[in-house]
């Protein structure tokens, strides 16, 4: 692999160990992968940093970096965690010791001391993240958050590969990632197309991602023509193809602000009665016990629009939607967060249904939501999830 002299140096350890022991990680997995080069990021986000899912290893994995004198090279923002910060219980049921705290506590204050930036979202692009580091179209970053990876490619033309939570904290310290993948203009440019008539919701559009994926056998990203009702739409479709299979990015016509090239040699039509019959299949038959909102992490819009829906109604389920700080902090500016405190709504901060301990502490229970992902990964933790459009959320609670 080609390095710049500069990048010679911090391998050899010139710049600290930290940085040489990051370079080496990423010069490693570049040369395993064919990488002609590195390339330099302009920010990180790092996932894996729920304890719930990494554990003792998993935080002294991070802690190792900080203990070496690590600094992030780059602005680096973090994906959500256990438990909400402030008030753990606001996830339904949580009864977390001290100790599994302790533990999560120390990952956070090992990622604050090599510097990054604790908002704990997978939607740091509702966080003021490329606004804050000025993050345009064609600027390379390495994102650890699948469905912010596919999200960061279609719909802001932001370059990422789907880096696992240590190859994005070894970039970030690097300041580099591999020059691979969808870094690389070519490997952006969709040779099979799929098109779907109507307007697509979030439930809708996540069946559609499913679909797609069980479909799509090549290396590229798919083009997608479909009408999404919305940006909420988008992002549950984008959620959907990097959650059902390992895609980092769709073209979406008319929304991903690159030209799709001319390479398009297949042309697949979904019908619509496909994405019926999924959500047929996957919808709540009865009481549910939970409404779930909020995979990935919800914005201001969605949660005044769901207030909206739901009106004033006495809830028989539990709602509880899951979004950023900077979205929840909006939220109480503009008195969203008290009209939704109001109807019993849990609204829950750094972190979410499916990477803190909810299903071991609520085994059995029956969750529905409008996210695939979301019924996806609870599905397989034991839960009970289902999903359904969000018009219909409303009627179970
Ligand atoms: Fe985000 Fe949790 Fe879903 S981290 S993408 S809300 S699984």
């Amino acid at each position: 692999m080609f390095l710049t002299k500069e990048e010679e140096r911090a391998l050899r350890g010139e710049e600290g160990e930290a940085k040489a022991r990051a370079m080496q990680v990423i010069v490693r997995v570049g040369e395993a992968l064919g990488a002609e080069r590195l390339v330099e990021i302009k920010h990180a986000h790092i996932s894996g940093v729920s304890f719930e899912n990494i554990g003792e290893p998993g935080v002294e994995f991070i802690e190792s970096f900080a203990s070496l004198g690590a600094r992030f090279s780059v602005p680096t923002s973090v994906n959500p965690i256990s438990y909400d910060v402030e008030e753990p219980s606001r996830i339904p049921g949580l009864q977390l010791p001290p100790e599994y705290l302790r533990w999560q506590e120390r990952a956070l204050k090992a990622l604050a001391k090599m510097g990054a930036e604790l908002e704990l979202t997978c939607t740091p692009y509702y966080a003021g993240v490329p606004e804050r580091y000025n993050l345009k179209k064609g600027d390379h970053v390495a994102w650890g958050e699948s469905s912010a990876v596919a999200y960061a490619n279609s719909v802001l033309g932001i370059r990422s590969n789907r880096e696992g939570g240590p190859l994005a904290l070894a970039a970030a310290i690097a300041g580099r990632t591999y020059y691979y993948g969808m870094h690389i203009d070519e490997e952006r440019k969709p040779r099979v197309e799929y098109s779907v008539e109507g307007e697509l919701e979030e439930a809708e559009a996540g069946a559609l991602g499913e679909i797609v994926v069980s479909l799509h056998k090549d290396s590229r990203p798919p083009l997608i023509r479909a009408r999404f009702s919305g940006d909420a739409a988008v992002r549950e479709f984008l959620a959907a193809v990097s959650t059902a299979g390992d895609l980092a990015m769709a073209h979406i016509a008319g929304l991903t602000p690159e030209s799709p090239g001319e390479e398009v040699r297949e042309r697949l039509e979904v019908e619509r009665g496909e994405i019926e019959e999924a959500l047929a299949r996957l919808r709540p038959e009865g009481d549910v016990d939970f409404v779930y909102v909020g995979c990935p992490h919800s914005s201001l819009g969605e949660l005044r629009e769901l207030l909206d829906m739901i009106g004033s109604r006495r809830l028989r389920a539990k709602l509880v939607i899951s979004m950023s700080r900077s979205v929840f902090l909006e939220a109480l500016k503009e008195g969203v967060a008290e009209r939704a405190a109001r109807l019993g709504a849990a609204l829950v901060r750094d972190s979410c249904l499916v990477v803190s301990p909810f299903y071991r502490f609520n085994k059995g229970s029956r969750v529905v939501t409008n996210s695939f992902k979301a019924y996806y990964y609870l599905s397989r933790r034991g839960v009970k999830a289902y999903l359904a459009r969000t018009r219909d959320l409303v009627s179970y609670l």
